[in-house]
């Protein structure tokens, strides 16, 4: 393990097709004003609302609502949200949906109190709230798996009239106070958008675990993830009410990505940042973001880190090393991962998103850049690897 580190996680779960019933003893423990924020609908077609409206009324909470956050939810949006929240003097915000609504629901628990311009403090210059400033609680029904939003401070909004799509990880008073995470919830997500977290969960993993060069606790944990994430994933799209599998996703998504696989780790990254930058140009999902520039990018920096790619290989793919050089071992694992995003139904192109040559430069500008994993990569880099992926 590297350096020292400390790991706390305030953030209290509750699992399983009866989950919900555990809603009304939390919402004892905050004030009478909840902000409910939710999406575009979908909670309302699927009976997830009406149940949750009765709980919170049940729980004599005075409700009020904020609909339509979007996915990749915007500037715009959030300033609405602040707005509304200021208005009626909330609580305590609850979360009614997927990791959009509960990156903007903290977006919005930070910036109530705040009296300068959220955007600019928190997302451009990544600072938190300062110790004194009042931050208002938040809960979350999670409705789709893939972020891990439900367990982390990570807060990811666009700027649509600038075109530019960021996040910050907010420290552990922007974490949500609990999380409801019922599998069967997760079974009316349409499968463009289940597929999609699906990638995102893997991509979660792979940007912690392809860094670093030292034997890690974290790597392990990581390939067991991993392991089960590929066996779920195969079973769910399939048969998506397979609750075995969705419940394997769901709790594989929360692990990815709250902060315990990233210990001792220096990560990186770097497919999430021009992921997000695709993400402002063409809207396309984030996990489908991710997936179009996954494999041009890692087959880029595996020469740097060919051990790592080596290992992947054998431990997540079970692939095996006799008579093969590293290369060739670390090739078939990307292999294996590449055929099963396409057995999974994943993107493999920024074309299929919606990219175009025009649009390369931008989202090469929109690419937030740092030395990290195994690559350096420079804007001319990132351009190759989006020219390998159309
Ligand atoms: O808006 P509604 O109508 O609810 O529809 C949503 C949305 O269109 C739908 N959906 C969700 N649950 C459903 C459902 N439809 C039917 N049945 C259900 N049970 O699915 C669509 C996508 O939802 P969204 O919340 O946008 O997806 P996801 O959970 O993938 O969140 C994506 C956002 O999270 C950010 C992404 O950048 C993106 O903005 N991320 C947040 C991270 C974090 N907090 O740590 C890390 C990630 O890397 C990511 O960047
Ligand atoms: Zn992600």
């Amino acid at each position: 393990m590297l350096g020292n580190f400390s790991y706390y996680n305030p953030t209290k779960l509750y699992f399983g097709d009866e989950s919900l019933n555990f809603l009304k003893d939390e919402l004892k423990n905050y004030g009478p004003v909840v902000l409910l924020n939710y999406g575009g609908g979908s909670v309302k077609r699927n009976g997830i609302y009406d149940q949750v409206v009765a709980i919170l009324k049940d729980a004599g909470k005075s409700v009020v609502e904020n609909p339509g956050v979007m996915s990749n939810p915007t500037l715009e949006k959030l300033q609405e949200g602040i707005r509304i929240a200021r208005d009626n003097k909330v609580d305590f915000i609850l979360s009614l949906g997927g990791g959009s609504v509960c990156d903007y629901s903290k977006g919005v628990a930070a910036s109530v109190y705040y009296d300068g311009d959220p955007w600019q403090k928190f997302y451009l210059n990544q600072q938190d709230p300062d110790e004194d400033q009042k931050i208002i609680p938040i809960g979350c029904i999670l409705t789709m798996a893939g972020t891990g939003s439900e367990m982390n401070g990570g807060s990811v909004i666009t700027d649509a009239e600038n075109t530019f799509k960021v996040g910050h990880v907010f420290d552990s008073r922007l974490m949500p106070k609990f999380a409801i995470l019922n599998p069967k919830f997760t079974y009316t997500v349409p499968p463009e958008q289940m597929r999609a977290g699906i990638f995102d969960i893997m991509s979660h993993i792979m940007e912690q675990y392809f860094s670093d060069e030292d034997d890690n606790t974290s790597d392990y944990l990581s390939e067991g993830l991993m392991r089960s994430l590929i066996v779920a994933a195969r079973k769910a799209v399939k048969n998506p009410e397979d609750y075995e599998a969705r419940s394997n996703i769901m709790w594989t998504a929360t692990w990815a990505l709250n902060t315990l696989i990233g210990m001792g780790k220096t990560q990186d990254w770097i497919v999430h940042m021009i992921g997000h930058s695709i993400g402002a140009w063409t809207h396309a999902p984030h996990g489908y973001a991710l997936a179009s520039v996954s494999i041009p990018y890692y087959k880029f920096v595996m020469p740097n880190g060919l051990p790592k790619f080596v290992r992947f290989a054998k431990n997540v793919w079970d692939i095996c090393g006799k008579d093969k050089t590293d290369v060739q071992i670390a090739q078939e694992g990307l292999d294996a991962l590449k055929n099963w995003m396409l057995e999974i139904g994943l993107p493999l192109t920024i074309t299929e998103l919606g990219a175009t040559e025009e649009m390369l430069d931008g989202i090469v500008k929109g690419t937030v850049l740092y030395k990290a994993g195994y690559g350096d990569l420079k804007p001319e880099d990132v351009k190759n690897v989006l020219k390998a992926s159309m």
